[in-house]
């Protein structure tokens, strides 16, 4: 397809998403401003499908920006546990308070203010206010840039400036000035489900008989990959997280900093090797009996790398001290029986008014859950 014709796409994907297209999907539903934010940050990098059950939490939780803007940022991230990527949480709850304290709690409608929001982008500010109030903004996430790179033949990756900027032109062509929400969900829409990377299914795309990479054969190879990406291995990391583990069933945990993996969310004691793990241990719970057992090792992916856990468990709390007992029954956390404890929190999965609701990684959850049923 000639650049020059970008502008017809509208129409054919509009007249697609008609027939094909997603239209019951929770967001779709109550179209505030506020809720196809929430549900924009959440898909950034997630599927539909796993972002679902997510949403319909967090909104139940947090019906609005006030509800949201005011509560505790562990709450927030407990309500993002397994979605990863958890600056997305900890923006959305900045965003929140933002709104709350320069926009007098209202969700702004200039793409400027909504663009300046934490967490916030070019290509989201445009796809909130065109989905949420129709007004004309191109949009460009991963899945568009394919579809469009594809259609018109664009070479070179679109992770280089000049690349992306000939498909932000082609973006902004392509946006019609009608039914601005439904081109901008049929395009996604398009890139999701037709239009993939591994293997389109360009029977299905109503844009198959003007796509030059169809014509030409090329699906495979546009867009092409970020240049520094051919044929370099994936790297990989290895980690051991120490749990320790009270008479009770409390987990000792510790909120990892806001940078890094993980940020924010509360986590065992990380270590660069288990004599590491076993010195700090020696001087944090100095009473304890015995030495950290490790445990079967397992894998996690993040995007850029592969992370190895080396979960080690440490046991043989001494009996709780009359004083310990007294301040773990007022709910005082981080006191460890009868030895001092580093701060932090003592996560017990089997609480009986529950555990504490603070955000944990996936795949700690997995183990908190695999120790507590005694798979370990
Ligand atoms: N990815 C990002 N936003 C999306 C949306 N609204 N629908 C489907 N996929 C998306």
């Amino acid at each position: 397809m000639k650049t020059a014709d970008a502008h017809q796409l509208g129409a054919a994907l509009v007249d697609w998403h008609s027939r094909s297209g997603r239209h019951d999907l929770p967001w779709q539903r109550d179209r505030t401003p506020y809720r196809v934010w929430v549900s924009e940050i959440m898909l950034q990098q997630t599927q539909v499908a796993t972002v679902i059950p997510y949403f319909e939490r967090f909104v139940s939780r947090f019906p609005d920006i006030a509800s949201l803007a005011d509560a505790p940022v562990d709450e927030v991230l407990h309500l993002w546990t397994g979605l990863g990527y958890y600056a997305r949480a900890r923006n959305l709850h900045r965003a929140a308070q933002r709104v709350r304290d320069a926009h007098g709690g209202v969700f702004p409608t200039a793409f400027e203010d909504v663009a300046a929001l934490p967490g916030v982008g070019r290509s989201t500010a445009g796809a909130i206010l065109a989905l949420a109030c129709d007004q004309r903004h191109p949009i460009l996430d991963g899945n568009v840039k394919r579809v469009l790179a594809r259609c018109f033949g664009i070479e070179g990756s679109p992770a280089e400036r000049a690349v992306e900027q000939r498909l932000w032109a082609l973006a902004e062509s392509a946006t019609p000035a009608e039914a601005v929400a439904t081109y901008t969900q049929a395009v996604m829409d398009l890139g999701a489900t037709v239009c993939t990377r591994r293997r389109p299914a360009c029977a299905l795309c109503p844009l198959a008989e003007r796509c030059s990479a169809r014509r030409s054969g090329r699906q495979h190879e546009i867009p092409a990959p970020k240049p520094r990406a051919r044929g370099a291995a994936r790297p990989s990391r290895r980690c051991w997280l120490l749990f320790v583990r009270d008479a009770e069933g409390g987990i000792f945990l510790e909120r990892r900093p806001e940078r890094g993996i993980w940020g924010g969310l509360w986590c065992p004691p990380e270590f660069d090797s288990a004599t590491a793990a076993a010195a700090w241990a020696r001087s944090g719970f100095p009473k304890w009996r015995g030495s950290p057992q490790a445990l079967t090792p397992v894998s996690h992916a993040f995007t850029h790398f592969d992370l190895e856990i080396v979960p080690l468990l440490l046991e043989g709390a001494p009996p709780p001290s009359a004083a310990a007992q007294a301040a773990r029954a007022a709910g005082i956390p981080g006191v460890a029986d009868s030895a001092p404890s580093p701060a932090g929190l003592w996560y017990n999965p089997r609480a009986a008014d529950g555990p504490a609701a603070v955000g944990l990684p996936a795949p700690v959850r997995l183990l908190l859950e695999g120790l507590t049923s005694g798979i370990f």
